[in-house]
């Protein structure tokens, strides 16, 4: 089939109906991670990593830290790069070793942030990139948060990024480089699941072509911040797009909230 026959079919897409298996992040983490850490998104991660370290050094006295759902490992590469004592962790096996590679002599586990797989105390915590929206049911969601607190020592904080929901926007998003096509959807759904993203992706060279769902639960950065302070956080705020002056404003338009959790 050709690429253009599966961007039709992304763009015809107007109800939820799953495909795929998240191959996105087993079998092929190792290409996926080209698309990731490529052109405008290495300017994206890069902001994430200025933010996190603010918030944690304004915050805390010291500098260890653990990426939850760390995928390939961007983030823990560059909070090491910023003086960082950095750990992580992935549910998929796949995305921990492509994040070994990356980050040589780092700890870095195969793990499920619902039962947080480290057993010690940290400066600050991160779930980005919308890995927290994986989790699909509410008391999953609350283990989890209860698990960053718990693993937070005095002053530190949790940072989890999530969309928010009535600004998404559902056109097709097209790149495209010489050796890969990348195509993603975002589609708002009713009921248990916020939204879903339907992606293809194709590398020719390597016979890769495939198209699948992320299903993505529990969005709404307000509700986060409440479970959050129910969950031993002593407050939270709401950042926009990873800016450290810009408290996120649901009126604006922005569908990039930052939940920041502080323990005291
Ligand atoms: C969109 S990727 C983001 C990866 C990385 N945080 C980044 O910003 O590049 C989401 C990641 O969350 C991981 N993930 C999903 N559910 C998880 C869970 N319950 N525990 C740990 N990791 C999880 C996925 O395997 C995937 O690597």
């Amino acid at each position: 089939m050709r690429n253009e026959n599966f961007i039709e079919r992304l763009r015809d897409t107007k109800i939820y109906d799953p495909v795929g298996d998240y191959k996105m992040v087993t079998e092929h983490a190792h290409i996926i991670d080209r698309m990731y850490y490529y052109g405008k998104q290495n300017e994206r991660y890069l902001k994430e990593a200025e933010f996190i370290t603010q918030i944690i050094t304004e915050e805390s006295d010291g500098k260890t830290y653990i990426d939850a759902g760390c995928g390939t490992g961007i983030h823990l590469k560059l909070l090491r790069e910023r003086g960082f004592e950095v750990s992580g962790f992935d549910l998929r096996q796949q995305m921990v070793d492509v994040a070994r590679k990356r980050n040589p002599n780092v700890t870095i586990i195969q793990g499920d942030m619902k039962d947080f797989p480290f057993d010690r105390r940290v400066h600050g915590i991160s779930a980005m990139y919308g890995a927290i929206n994986y989790i699909d049911t509410e008391e999953g969601f609350r283990k989890t948060l209860r698990g960053f607190s718990e693993h937070l020592t005095n002053n530190g904080v949790a940072i989890v990024d999530t969309r928010y929901q009535p600004n998404l926007d559902e056109e097709v998003r097209i790149w495209t480089t010489d050796s890969w096509v990348l195509a993603k959807r975002w589609i708002k759904c009713d009921g248990e699941m916020d939204s879903v993203y339907r992606v293809f992706y194709a590398i020719p060279d390597e016979g890769v072509m495939e198209m699948e769902d992320h299903r993505q639960y529990f969005q709404d950065p307000y509700w986060i911040a409440e479970s959050m302070e129910k969950e031993g956080f002593a407050r939270t705020k709401v950042f926009d797009s990873y800016d450290k002056d810009k408290e996120f404003d649901p009126l604006s338009g922005s569908h990039r909230s930052v939940v920041v959790g502080y323990k005291e």
